[in-house]
C-alpha cells in the first residue's frame, strides 16, 4: 500500500476507511426522520449519553455541526433532587439548546418519578434512562445493565417515568445483556414497548463486553423486527457511512453515535452529509482542530470554571489529536496544563498542515479493550420476578464520590 501524504488531498480524494469506500450517500426518501413522541429527528442521529462527555459545552459543539438530539450524560436521579451541585450543573441547559434531551439514572421510581416532573417543568424535549451502565460498582448493587434481568421491576422504573413525562417522550438505553448467557435485550424491548416507552436504544454488546470487540448488529436487526416502536441502533459508528450501512444492514430507525465523536465534532456534520445524500468533505486539518480545541477549552472553562475545565480539556487533547504525528510526545505536556492559553504553545514546532490520519478514523478513544466476569447482588438471579428497587448512591457524599468518579471518563 503507498504511505499515506501526510498533506494535501486524500489518495481516494476523500477521508474515509476501506470499509466503507464504497457505501453510497442516501438516496432521496430512502430513511424517515425519527419520531420520538411529538418529535421529528432530521438526520435520524443521536449523539449518546457519555458520562465526563456529552456536557452542555461538547453537546454545543456537536450541534453546530450537525443536527439530530444530542443526550446530555447520565445524571443520577437522587444526586439531582438533592440538590448535588455537579448534577443539577450537568442536568443544566441554555435556551439555544433545543430541542433539549437528558439522560437520567436511578433506581428508585420515586425519585425517576420526581426527576422527570421537574425536568419537564424546565421544559425537556426527551428523556432517556440509562439501564446499559456496565460499572462494575452499579451491577454490583443491582443497578444500571442489571436492571433489566428483573423485567418487572425494569417495567415499575419505566412506568413512573413515563407516568410523569406526559407528553415528552422517553426512551431506553440498553446493552444485549450480562454476558452470552445472560442475554436480556428482546423481553427489554417489550416491556420498554409495553410500558410506552417511545423508542429502545440497543448498544449491541453486552456488559461483560464493555466496550471490546465488534458490536453484533444482528441483535439490532433482530429487536427491529420485533418491536413496533423504533429501535435505535448502537456501537461502532466510528464514520458517517456506518451510520447508513447499520440502518440499511438492521432496518432501525435511527443511530446513537458514541466514542466515534470523541475529538471529532464534525462527525455530526458529516452524518448530515450523508442522510441528506451529500458527500462529506474531508476532515479538518490539524490547524482547523487547534482553532476547535481552542474553542472547547473556552467553554469548557465557563461552564466548569477554569480549573475542572482544563483538566478535563487534558483528555480531549488527547483525543483530538490522535494519530497525528507527534501526537504521542504531547502527552507529558498534558499534565501542566492547567490555563488555557497554555494549549497553544503545545504545537509549537509541529507541522500544523497536517491532514487528518485516516488510520485514526476507527480506534476508540476511550474505554479500551478490557472485558470483565460482571458483579451481580448475591441471590440476585434467583428471583428475577422481583421488582424490589435496588439501593443506588443515596447520600449526598456517596453521590459526589460516585460523580466524580465518571467524570474521569
Ligand atoms: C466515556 C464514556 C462514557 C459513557 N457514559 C455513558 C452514560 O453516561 N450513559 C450511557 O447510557 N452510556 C454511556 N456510555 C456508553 C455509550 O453511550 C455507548 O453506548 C457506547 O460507547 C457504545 O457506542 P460506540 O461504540 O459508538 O462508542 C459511555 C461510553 C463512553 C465511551
Amino acid at each position: 500500500m503507498e504511505p499515506e501524504p501526510k498533506t494535501g488531498p486524500y489518495p481516494t480524494g476523500r477521508c474515509v476507511s476501506d470499509v466503507n469506500a464504497r457505501v453510497p450517500v442516501a438516496h432521496r426518501g430512502e430513511f424517515e426522520p425519527l419520531e420520538l413522541g411529538p418529535l421529528k429527528v432530521w438526520p435520524p442521529v443521536i449523539l449518546a449519553p457519555m458520562a465526563g462527555v456529552t456536557n452542555l459545552p461538547f453537546r454545543a459543539i456537536c450541534r453546530e455541526y450537525g443536527a439530530g438530539l444530542f443526550l446530555s450524560e447520565m445524571i443520577t436521579a437522587r444526586g439531582f433532587l438533592l440538590g448535588n451541585r455537579l448534577s443539577v450543573l450537568l442536568a443544566s441547559s441554555d435556551p439555544s439548546e433545543s430541542p433539549r434531551s437528558v439522560q437520567v439514572y436511578g433506581s428508585d421510581p420515586k425519585d425517576l418519578g420526581e426527576m422527570v416532573r421537574a425536568l419537564v417543568d424546565e421544559g425537556v424535549d426527551h428523556l432517556d434512562i440509562n439501564f446499559g451502565c456496565p460499572v462494575p460498582k452499579v451491577t454490583r448493587s443491582g443497578n444500571g445493565s442489571a436492571v433489566p434481568v428483573k423485567p418487572r421491576l425494569m417495567a415499575r422504573l419505566l412506568a413512573s417515568m413515563v407516568r410523569n413525562a406526559g407528553e415528552v417522550p422517553v426512551t431506553v438505553k440498553m446493552r444485549k445483556g450480562i454476558d452470552e448467557d445472560l442475554i436480556t435485550y428482546m423481553e427489554g424491548g417489550r416491556v420498554a414497548q409495553e410500558e410506552g416507552v417511545s423508542a429502545v436504544g440497543l448498544h449491541g454488546r453486552t456488559a461483560s463486553q464493555l466496550y471490546s470487540g465488534v458490536a453484533d448488529w444482528n441483535c439490532i436487526g433482530e429487536l427491529k423486527a420485533s418491536l413496533q416502536i423504533p429501535v435505535l441502533g448502537n456501537g461502532d459508528i466510528w464514520e458517517s457511512w456506518d451510520a447508513l450501512r447499520m440502518m440499511r444492514q438492521t432496518g432501525c430507525d435511527g443511530v446513537i453515535v458514541g466514542r466515534g465523536c470523541l475529538g471529532r465534532p464534525w462527525l455530526f456534520r458529516e452524518l448530515a452529509d450523508v442522510f441528506d445524500g451529500n458527500t462529506p468533505n474531508d476532515p479538518p486539518n490539524l490547524n482547523e482542530i487547534v482553532g476547535i480545541m481552542e474553542d472547547h477549552a473556552r467553554r469548557l472553562c465557563g461552564f466548569f470554571g477554569e480549573a475542572m475545565g482544563m483538566r478535563q480539556m487534558r483528555k480531549w487533547v488527547a483525543w483530538y489529536t490522535k494519530g497525528f504525528t507527534g501526537s504521542a510526545g504531547l502527552r507529558s505536556g498534558l499534565r501542566h496544563l492547567d490555563h488555557q492559553e497554555q494549549l497553544r504553545p503545545l504545537f509549537d514546532g509541529v507541522d500544523l498542515m497536517e491532514f487528518f490520519p485516516r488510520r485514526a478514523l476507527r480506534v476508540g478513544r476511550a474505554k479500551g479493550s478490557k472485558q470483565q466476569r460482571v458483579k451481580l447482588p448475591d441471590g440476585f438471579l434467583e428471583n428475577r420476578a422481583d421488582d424490589t428497587p435496588p439501593r443506588g448512591p443515596h447520600t449526598l457524599a456517596e453521590i459526589e464520590e460516585w460523580e466524580r468518579s465518571l467524570q474521569g471518563g
